[in-house]
């Protein structure tokens, strides 16, 4: 069959399986010839392996010189009657293969990061068939949806304001085009329940099990991603719902670095760049940010991708000479470059002047609608897109 992108909105309802493995491969080349990681761990987990910084993360410690054994849980569709299945289902199949290859072990668990029959599978394997403890967990997982641990009601997360109502352009992929939203201010419930889904609870609900479970290596580091931006997207993402679990999470990680002392274990927060992600896209109003952030921080030679700032994270502020490099907040900042005030004052001037009719030219557009399109596969040199695809061959692969 022959695959073509289709969009809906901002989701994306295909991916190539051939483009997924080339965008994958781009980033282990890139990652292998950067400068090597020095000291890295050896035994990884990664929950949010299959896409965005997650997969960059276990990239970047499997083929950066580290070397790292990881184990890669994420929530991905197969390909069925229904369709395709989803490019994170490829990303986890074709990463396995590359690491195997190398001789480095590689081990997918596809399912519900939340449940804690996955926990216990994830703790037995480690137990019985990774050596018997990681040295490293990141806690890279997305989403809109969590079941309740005690209830299990299914709790939502809303990306809103708080306090008041925004209006703003946003970008819709399907159609190229900037629409005008406005957000009504989430509920008290509504923010409860995103700083439950997206905060820092089941960090430490994945971090309390693998400690009872004593597969925490001595001097284990615990790592989650966090996003603070601008001062003119604070009202949608800093002082909004997701502000608030991103909150809980930077306090999440004094609560767990108390709680590692006992075997020397740390927990960090890596405050990372606006990127495009399945993630990201969905953030209302965001994106004519990240277009003209993109234009920018391009035309300063500052522009990184997800690869990029995994590496400079693992070298340049964790396994440093100088130790980790935090601020004043315990924070890793991967965000300097981006917070520059000369790149800011130039992102502000473009978002200043965008129009519905001259977004395309003044931002980088271009840029972003290539990335969207690329974490899903398409939109890639050296992928013959006219090709048959075997479906029914990519069926047999198991993650
Ligand atoms: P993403 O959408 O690319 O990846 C999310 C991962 O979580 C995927 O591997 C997905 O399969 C997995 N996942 C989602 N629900 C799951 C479940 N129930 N069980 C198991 N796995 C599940 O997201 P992205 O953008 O890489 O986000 C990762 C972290 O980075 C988030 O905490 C995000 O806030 C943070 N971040 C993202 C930025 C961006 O611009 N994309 C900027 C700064 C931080």
């Amino acid at each position: 069959m022959i695959i073509e992108s289709k969009i809906d909105g901002v989701v994306a309802r295909t991916c190539h399986p051939f483009g997924c493995k080339k965008a994958l491969d781009d980033q282990i080349s890139y990652i292998k010839a950067a400068t090597p990681i020095v000291d890295g761990p050896k035994k990884v987990l990664i929950l949010g392996a299959s896409s965005g910084y997650g997969l960059a993360s276990r990239i970047a410690l499997a083929f950066g010189g580290s070397r790292a054994d990881t184990i890669g849980v994420s929530f991905e569709r197969p390909p069925s009657e229904k369709g395709v299945g989803t490019a994170g289902w490829y990303n986890n199949i074709f990463f396995r293969e590359a690491a195997e290859r190398e001789g480095m072990t590689a081990k997918n668990f596809v399912g519900d990061a939340f449940s804690p029959t996955l926990r216990q599978d994830v703790i037995r394997y480690i137990q019985e068939e990774f050596g018997g403890s990681v040295d490293m967990v990141i806690y890279s997982l997305a989403t809109g949806v969590r079941p309740d641990p005690e209830t299990g009601e299914k709790l939502r997360s809303v990306i809103k304001p708080i306090g008041k109502s925004v209006s703003g352009a946003t970008i819709n992929l399907e159609h190229d085009r900037l629409d005008e939203i406005t957000l009504s201010p989430a509920s008290e419930q509504e923010v409860a329940d995103t700083v439950r889904v997206m905060g820092g609870e089941d960090w430490q609900d994945w971090i309390g099990a693998l400690n009872s479970a004593g597969v925490l290596a001595k001097g284990c580091e615990t790592l989650a991603y966090s996003y603070v931006g601008p001062s003119f997207t604070y009202d949608i993402y800093h002082d909004g719902t997701l502000g608030r679990a991103k909150d809980h999470l930077h306090a999440s990680a004094e609560t767990l670095t108390r709680k590692l002392r006992p075997i020397g274990g740390h927990a960090h927060v890596a405050v990372c760049k606006a990127l495009v992600t399945k993630a990201s896209v969905f953030i209302p109003t965001f994106s004519p940010y990240i277009c003209a952030l993109f234009k920018v921080m391009k035309a300063k030679e500052l522009h990184e991708g997800c690869i990029e700032q995994m590496h400079r994270l693992l070298v340049e502020k964790l396994y440093s000479e100088a130790g980790v490099v935090t601020d004043e907040d315990h924070l890793i900042r991967l965000d300097d470059w981006e917070l520059r005030p000369d790149v800011q004052a130039e992102v502000a001037d473009i978002l200043d002047k965008v129009t519905s009719e001259n977004f395309k030219n003044l931002t980088d557009y271009a840029g972003f609608k290539h990335d969207f399109m690329a974490l899903n596969g398409f939109d890639l040199q050296g992928v013959d897109y006219t090709a048959d695809v075997d479906i029914t061959a990519l069926t047999a692969l198991r993650p």
